[in-house]
This record gives structure tokens, sequence and C-alpha cells, in this order.
């Protein structure tokens, strides 16, 4: 087990400035980052993984010490299997803690020996995610200053291409 390094997981559809933000502020305490994408085709994602990957990649550029990886099946055994015993959680509103709350602290139950550690979103992000985002690009709102440049591409060649179906 590797205290330098810790995981960033979570469904990414599609990664935010939120989550940037939360990379960043992670590479200040650890040595290095795996930004860890959930490959669950049941949730739906409106991005393909590989399109994940890529915003991510992307989004990272000139971000030193950050993996972006994927990882399928109980998020411990992945970190297991990494030999990684943080989890990097960002806590927003309210409105998250019951989730992030059972979510650790099933975790824990699973393994012991893995430690989630939540970082307060900064302010600026606290009250956006990738599902009111989405919502918002897919009605055109502009969502530019919330999301990565080649995310907000992304957006807009989705919605885009949609609307003139
Ligand atoms: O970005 P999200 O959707 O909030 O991320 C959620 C994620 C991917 C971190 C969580 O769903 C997860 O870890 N899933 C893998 C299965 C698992 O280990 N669940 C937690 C214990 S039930």
């Amino acid at each position: 087990m590797s205290a330098e390094t810790a995981i960033y997981p979570g469904t990414f559809d599609p990664i935010t400035n939120g989550h940037l933000s939360i990379v960043k502020r992670a590479l200040t305490i650890f040595d290095r980052i795996v930004v860890a994408i959930l490959d669950n085709p049941q949730k739906a994602p409106l991005f393909t993984l590989e399109e994940r990957i890529f915003m991510i990649k992307e989004a990272m550029e000139g971000l030193h010490n950050v993996e972006v990886d994927t990882f399928n099946g109980l998020l411990v055994d992945y970190a297991v299997a990494k030999e990684v015993n943080v989890i990097i959680r960002g806590l927003r509103a309210m409105s998250d803690f019951e989730y992030e709350f059972q979510m650790a602290l099933m975790n824990r139950k699973l393994n012991r020996e893995v430690q989630t550690l939540f970082l307060v979103t900064d302010y600026k992000w606290f009250y956006t995610s990738s599902t009111i985002i989405k919502e918002a690009a897919s009605f055109g709102g502009e969502v530019a200053d919330l999301v990565p440049k080649i995310v907000d591409l992304k957006l807009k060649e989705k919605f885009g291409a949609a609307k003139n179906a």
C-alpha cells in the first residue's frame, strides 16, 4: 500500500471543472492521483467510456502524475489491485452528504484498510454536477465556464447533432 498515491473514482460523465479542481488540490497532498472511471454501461452514460477517457486526458494535459484508468466491480477491490489505500471524493452541497456517507461506510465495511478522504469542493463549483450540466447543455444552455474546453466542445457536438437529427 502506498500513501503517496490516491484514487479519485467516479462516473465522470463528463468531467467538470469541479472534478478538475479536486484533482489539482489532491495533487498538493498526494504525489500521484489515479482518476478511475467506473465502467458501468448500466448507468447509461451520455458519453462512452472512450469519450470520457479522451476528455479527461485532454482536460488533465499539463498536469503531471495523473493516471487515467477504468475499473468495474468493487472500488475497494480495484484499490487493492492498484496497491492504493486512499480514495478521494469531493463533497459539494449537503445533498451529497448522505450518499457519500453511505458509500464511505460501505467501502469501509468491505475493506478497513482503504480510507476515504473528502475534499470540500471549491465554492465556485458547489452547486454544479455532471447531471445538471448535461441537462442545461441539452437545452442549449451555455456551460462553457463550468467544464473544460474539450467537454464544452463535445457537449455542443453531441447536443447540436441531436438537435439537427
Ligand atoms: O461520480 P459518481 O457516479 O458519484 O461515482 C460513484 C462511484 C463510481 C465512485 C461508485 O459508484 C463506485 O465506486 N462504484 C463501484 C461499485 C462500488 O464499489 N460501490 C461502493 C460500495 S457499494
